[in-house]
């Protein structure tokens, strides 16, 4: 006797928010679904009848907006509204690392979340399942409830957390043939209730054995951990990258032979320069920090050490690029192919290529990027922003330079071979296919000799780069 859903709303257009409900929408027709924003651009772009101006690029996601926008999908900046007519809320707001204050560097910022609490406990006249969909630590769903329930007006709230799994730049796949998707509730009538009434929303397009039920805090928990375990099989390949580099072993072939063992399994064996995102590096962080607080120093210490890994393997990067260059790139033209932290996405959180630029600046570079769906406003805007926060091994190292300089010094292109015309080095960054596929005998003709290639994400081919004659540098691949 569950009540079937008519009317959910999601706060937070973003990268979460933003496809999770066009998938909603378009596999539920009878659900009415209001996205909403505080960020008026983001809720227009959504709008936008062009649909290359969607603010989220995602294979596959013009066309789900385009079926299911208008009929049931809605995007708004009326906040109170979508909240008071919604009987499931979703909330899918950012969750950052704190910047300031207790836990800096550390902790989730949930001050986001707690508005999103504060205005539902506010505005709602009648019962409703809220679900967390954002990533947060552990515990979260209780804090929710103490401000939810702490108005006194009456109005029953069931918590949910039902985290997300998607991986960008693959979304909307991953939404309509998710491995799992997972639901956490309480262990009580109306608890066990909620969750079927999100089961039953789930059922529309994944099979029931796809849905995990658990209670929250496992729910919760299983988010961090999930992303802890994938960004330690990242860092995990790339620090036997740094000893393949010492003694002429392969890390791909490591990688092929060791992920044909089934308990290891092949997927996320790819040895780079190093993971990005908006969720490894925040996820472990907070675990790390958990750990701390729950007293369990060799438990923080062992995951901190993922984080490690990956800001050494950005380091490492660097420093090879700069030692290979004869120990300075100062005035010197370096290329930059991708800015994204993975190829098919316009997301560049985190990315790898910001901390590499941010070296190679500190040495005075001239770095010329391009990258075929990150804008030049998002670069700046990515440079502009590590300045104000130095946090991290080998960024706080840096000094803080003005933007003027930056611009003086980075360039963006809308042409990949303008980029790389005179450059003394150009550095693969993000593994885009578009770059396997370039005239790279026209490239080398055009760059300074010695060429060098720094492939980041061993996509081009080495040995085909180094008939033409470059010099080239890969991960893991004992040069
Ligand atoms: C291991 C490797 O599995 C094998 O491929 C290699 O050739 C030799 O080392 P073995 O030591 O025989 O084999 O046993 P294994 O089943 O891997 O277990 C090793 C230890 O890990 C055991 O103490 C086992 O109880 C423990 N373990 C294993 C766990 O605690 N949890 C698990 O999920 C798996
Ligand atoms: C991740 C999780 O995969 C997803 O389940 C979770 O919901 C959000 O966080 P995402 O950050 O979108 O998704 O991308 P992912 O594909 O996991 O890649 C993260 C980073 O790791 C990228 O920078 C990628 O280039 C890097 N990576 C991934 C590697 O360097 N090697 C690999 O083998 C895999
Ligand atoms: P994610 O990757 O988790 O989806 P994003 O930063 O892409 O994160 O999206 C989060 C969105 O949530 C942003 O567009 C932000 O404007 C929105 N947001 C944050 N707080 C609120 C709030 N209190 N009400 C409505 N929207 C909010």
């Amino acid at each position: 006797n569950t009540k079937k859903i008519t009317n959910i709303c999601c706060i937070g257009a973003g990268y979460v928010g933003g496809p999770t409900m066009a998938v909603i929408a378009q596999k539920c027709p009878h659900i009415k679904v209001t996205v909403v924003d505080l960020n008026e651009q983001r809720i227009a772009d959504w709008n936008n009848a062009d649909l290359d101006k969607l603010p989220i690029y995602e294979p596959g996601l013009a066309d789900v907006v385009a079926e299911a926008r208008g009929r049931n999908l809605f995007f708004s900046t009326d906040v109170d509204k979508a909240i008071d007519e919604a009987e499931m809320i979703f909330i899918s707001v950012n969750t950052p690392t704190k910047t300031y204050g207790v836990g800096k560097g550390m902790a989730a910022d949930l001050k986001y979340i707690e508005l999103c609490a504060r205005q539902i406990a506010r505005v709602s006249k009648d019962d409703k399942i809220i679900v967390e969909k954002s990533t947060l630590p552990v515990r979260t769903a209780e804090a929710l409830r103490t401000i939810l329930t702490s108005t006194g007006n009456g109005v029953k709230f069931e918590i949910l957390s039902s985290p997300e799994f998607l991986a960008e730049g693959t979304a909307v796949q991953d939404l309509m043939n998710p491995d799992r998707f997972l639901i956490g509730g309480e262990q009580t009538e109306s608890g066990e209730a909620a969750v079927q009434a999100l089961v039953d929303i789930y059922l529309n397009w994944v099979p029931r054995e796809n849905i995990v039920t658990t209670r929250v805090w496992s729910s919760e928990l299983s988010k961090l951990t999930a992303n802890a375990f994938l960004a330690q099989r990242v860092s995990s390949i790339n620090a036997i990258s740094a000893l393949c580099e010492k003694t002429g072993a392969d890390v791909d072939e490591i990688a092929r032979a060791i992920g044909k063992d089934s308990r290891i399994g092949a997927k996320f064996l790819k040895s780079s320069v190093g993971f990005g995102g908006s969720c490894f590096q925040k996820d472990i962080l907070n675990l790390v920090y958990l750990c701390q607080h729950f007293n369990l120093p060799e438990v923080a210490d062992y995951w901190a050490q993922v984080v490690k890994m990956n800001d050494y393997q950005k380091h490492r990067f660097a420093k090879n690029i700069i030692d290979s260059l004869f120990n300075t790139v100062s005035g010197k033209k370096i290329a930059f192919l991708g800015w994204a932290f993975k190829k098919d996405t316009n997301d560049t959180r985190e990315t790898a290529a910001l901390y590499v630029a941010d070296e190679l600046l500190q040495d005075r570079a001239e770095i010329h990027v391009y990258d075929p769906k990150v804008t030049e406003e998002q670069i700046f805007a990515d440079l502009e922003y590590l300045q104000t926060h130095r946090v991290g091994q080998y960024v706080e190292q840096g000094e803080i330079m003005s933007m003027d300089e930056i611009r003086s010094l980075v360039t963006v292109h809308n042409d990949p071979y303008e980029a790389m015309a005179s450059a003394h080095a150009t550095a693969i960054l993000t593994e885009w296919d578009e770059f396997k596929s370039y005239d790279w005998q026209k490239v080398y003709n055009d760059m300074l000799k010695p060429a060098f290639v720094f492939d980041g994400r061993n996509i081009v081919d080495k040995k085909q780069l180094s008939e033409i004659g470059f010099e080239v540098y890969n991960i893991g691949k004992g040069n």
